[in-house]
């Protein structure tokens, strides 16, 4: 019967996979890495921390994290003639778009970047990625403003090295906001891993093929830029600034909602997984009233995504479609409040997300009973038919 689609059938796009590095129970709200409780590694952890956790399965020893941070600030560099690629794009392209093309260049820098099979080629792409994707990821913003990229200064630290990269500039020395750091390093945390999610099933998908792992990630950045994945911490902030400037009461604004009108959809809620309190957002919630109230911030969409929270929470139509606020509701009112743009909020959320794509990668390539992904079909088109005698 034509015109059906695979819901009727009760088929969603998905392909079922195995993995050791990242666990959720979305009716629980339970997110552990590698077994630990997200909100245990969000306390205690740091980012460079849990990117060793999400690779190796183990945490590091002292000596282990401090060899680690210090080989990756030996490898923020960025060949100079990477910088040439900025050059051929308009200031105004997403700085997603930047991110993806050059993470795919950077892997022609390298003659062993295509090596799958080779450990030492593979560890050394993993600390490549980690050190340059944040440098590359601060050109695109540079770019966006018209300004000239800076070089990194190992002698701060990874989250700080990024900020300076990102707010200093060449007329003055740049100031790193501890409070800003510590916050940033932690909303990394949260975005490290999320299982078999959309862009980190691109990136197995792609690593399947046995294609090199900058050309991976690439693909993962480009499946994250979309409004439904990723691009809804910007998408956020936009409904936020939308409801605030249209002068439209909270009330009004979910009732058109639930009405389905245009399309519109409350962006920072819902989640194919979790079907209860995302435990990212409640961490990033507690978060935002911290570090807004220690920059000294009030910012009125704060005040307006509480109040959108309240009012969703307490109807039915999104209680009943288990609609609860994710990762991305409250992270853009903190990405604003550091300094950075909307544009940028996505490109925070792929950084945060690197280490995740490369362990999962990594899971692919190592081991040897991986075959080639593609995902199952049901064929619901034409039965065959004759093609006409001409
Ligand atoms: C991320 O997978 C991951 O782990 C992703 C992520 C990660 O860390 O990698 O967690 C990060 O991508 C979080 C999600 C960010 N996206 C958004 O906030 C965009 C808004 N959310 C929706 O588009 C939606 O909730 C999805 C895409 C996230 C999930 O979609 P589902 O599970 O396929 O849900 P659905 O589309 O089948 O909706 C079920 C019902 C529908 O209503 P009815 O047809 O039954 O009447 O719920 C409604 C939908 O219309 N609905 C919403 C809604 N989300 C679902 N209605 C209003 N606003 C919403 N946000």
């Amino acid at each position: 019967q034509t015109g059906l689609t695979t819901l009727d059938y009760g088929f969603v796009n998905t392909a079922s996979t195995a993995s050791a590095i990242t666990y959720i129970d979305g009716d629980a709200g339970i997110l552990r890495y590698r077994g630990y409780p997200i909100e245990q590694i969000a306390a205690n952890s740091t980012f460079l921390e849990v990117a060793w956790l999400l690779l190796y399965g183990e945490l590091p020893s002292a000596d282990e994290l401090d060899a680690w941070e210090k080989r990756i600030r030996r490898h923020t560099l960025v060949h100079e003639d990477l910088k040439h690629l900025f050059e051929a794009l308009p200031y105004h392209a997403h700085p997603m778009s930047m991110l993806s093309s050059a993470v795919a260049a950077l892997g022609t820098y390298y003659e062993d970047s295509a090596a799958v099979d080779d450990k030492e080629a593979v560890e050394l792409a993993t600390i490549r990625l980690l050190a340059k994707m944040p440098v590359v990821a601060a050109y695109a913003h540079k770019k966006s403003l018209g300004q000239a990229f800076l070089y990194p200064d190992n002698s701060l630290s990874y989250v700080e090295n990024f900020l300076r990269l990102n707010f200093g500039t060449m007329a003055e020395p740049y100031e790193v906001n501890p409070v800003v750091a510590k916050a940033l390093d932690r909303l990394l945390i949260l975005h490290a891993d999320h299982e078999q999610n959309a862009s980190t099933s691109t990136v197995r998908l792609v690593g399947s093929t046995k294609a090199n792992i900058f050309s991976s990630i690439s693909a993962g950045i480009s499946a994250l830029y979309g409004p439904l994945h990723g691009g809804a911490n910007e998408a956020v902030l936009e409904m936020l600034a939308g409801i605030r400037d249209s002068g439209e009461s909270v009330k009004t604004f979910v009732e058109r909602v639930k009405n389905k009108e245009d399309g519109v959809k409350l962006m920072g809620f819902g989640h194919r997984v979790y079907k209860n309190y995302d435990p990212r957002a409640k961490l990033v919630k507690e978060s935002a009233d911290a570090v807004l109230e220690e920059l000294g911030v009030h910012d009125p969409l704060l005040d307006i995504a509480k109040e959108l929270e309240q009012a969703a929470l307490e109807d039915d139509y999104f209680v009943s479609r288990k609609l609860y606020p994710n990762v991305d509701f409250y992270t853009g009112v903190m990405y604003k409040a550091m300094g950075f743009p909307p544009r940028m909020f996505t490109v925070l959320f792929a950084i945060g997300r690197l280490p995740g794509w490369i362990a999962q990668w990594r899971e692919v390539n190592t081991d040897p009973a991986t075959k080639i992904g593609r995902p199952q079909q049901l064929y619901i088109g034409s039965p065959e038919r004759q093609f006409p005698q001409r």
